[in-house]
């Protein structure tokens, strides 16, 4: 068999700052000649330049390689020289779509040493390790909706959430495989109380697939208590399911008690491999501090020892989330510029 190849979209902001330093330690961790890498020019300036977001040539070629590392599209929330939601619907979420990737895999682990808003009361030494599993392809980011008399004091603005069985199912069924590969508790974070349509479609089907994990503890949480407990009892959590906009809300919380925005990986995961999986940092393009060598890389890093992962190169992959381990124990406050992380990482995986 040929080379894997890896297609690269560093973005827009710091993406392409963090994936330099990711390429950095993918090479040193796995070497540069063990794969094919292609590097797509996407994001912002590609569109104000040419007008395009994501042509149909490149989605195609796109989905010929083995894995995307992603670095971060979009501009800063305010910008008006790009239509909100251009790049991260036409962009991101096409291609997350598109490639059928359903799993949205969010860990998050408190390191020991790693600064935290967490009071030590909250942290006692117990150990904080969880991983959200966020539906990928559906609900309220389906795009389904309208604006109907726009710009009069009638105007109103429809999103509407889309839950298929299928759709529900196969996430929730992925989590709990999650789960026996872990320590046997799924937790499912909904809003039934509410969203009874929606609720009560992803509550049977966990109540169905359940019943074939007999090993697995299971439990539910409204979301916004899911908040109050990630604050207040993060250790609890095992492995989460949830769709995709509550997912996304909760694993900012997430990253933020375990380390920061800076620290925290994903998957965009197929895991039928009927195209290719992407890996990225959950944090966007960070306007307010691009182009300074400010931001933390770690998040791209650890994305891409996910994609190893993925690849099978397990053991390369744990050499690079090792190395991160002891890196970021070691930080206390010392500031360090994103290349300095990225070649203190590239050096301890060699
Ligand atoms: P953001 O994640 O870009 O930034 C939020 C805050 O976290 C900022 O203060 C930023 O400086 C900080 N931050 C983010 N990453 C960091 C890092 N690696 N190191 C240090 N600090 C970091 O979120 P936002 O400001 O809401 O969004 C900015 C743009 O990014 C928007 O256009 C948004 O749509 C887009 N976005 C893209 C992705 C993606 O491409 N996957 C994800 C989230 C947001
Ligand atoms: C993320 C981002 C994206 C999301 C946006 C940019 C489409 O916030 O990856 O968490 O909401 O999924
Ligand atoms: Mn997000």
């Amino acid at each position: 068999p040929g080379k894997p190849t890896i297609a690269v979209i560093g973005g827009d902001g710091i993406g392409p700052e963090v994936v330099t330093e990711a390429l950095k330690v993918l090479d040193a961790a796995w070497g540069a000649d063990a794969y094919e890498r292609v590097d797509y020019d996407l994001g912002a300036e590609r569109w104000q330049r040419t007008g395009e977001v994501l042509p149909d040539s490149v989605m195609a070629e796109l989905d010929t390689a083995d894995a995307i590392l992603f670095g971060a599209i979009g501009a800063a929330p305010g910008a008006t020289d790009i239509p909100s939601g251009l790049l991260e619907r036409g962009l991101l979420l096409k291609l997350r779509f598109a490639f059928d990737h359903y799993v949205n895999l969010r860990p998050s682990i408190l390191y020991p040493g790693v600064p935290t808003p967490l009071s030590e009361a909250v942290v006692g030494g117990r150990e904080i390790d969880f991983v959200v599993v966020r539906e990928g392809t559906e609900g309220l980011y389906c795009g389904n909706g309208g604006v109907v008399r726009a710009g009069t004091p009638q105007e109103i603005a429809t999103e509407v959430s889309v839950n298929t069985a299928f759709g529900v199912e196969r996430v929730i069924r992925d989590a709990f495989e999650r789960a026996t590969q872990r320590r046997n508790k799924l937790t499912l974070v909904h809003k039934h109380n509410v969203l009874v349509n929606a609720g009560g479609l992803w509550r049977n089907r966990f109540e169905a697939v359940a019943a074939e994990y007999p090993q697995v503890t299971t439990d539910y949480l409204h979301v916004d208590a899911a908040t109050i407990f990630m604050a207040t009892d993060p250790a609890r959590f095992d492995v989460i399911v949830t769709d995709n906009l509550f997912g996304d809300i909760i694993t900012d919380l997430a990253a933020a008690v375990t380390g920061g925005i800076g620290l925290a990986a994903s998957g965009n995961i197929n895991p039928d491999r009927t195209h290719p999986s992407m890996f990225e940092p959950v944090h966007g393009s960070a306007p307010d501090i691009a182009g300074q060598q400010l931001a933390d890389p770690t998040a791209a890093i650890l994305s891409a020892s996910l994609l190893l992962q993925h690849l099978g190169e397990d053991a390369r992959a744990a050499r690079i989330s090792e190395a991160v381990a002891a890196d970021i124990a070691g930080r206390g406050h010392t500031k360090r510029s994103t290349a300095q992380v990225g070649d203190a990482l590239a050096a301890a995986v060699s």
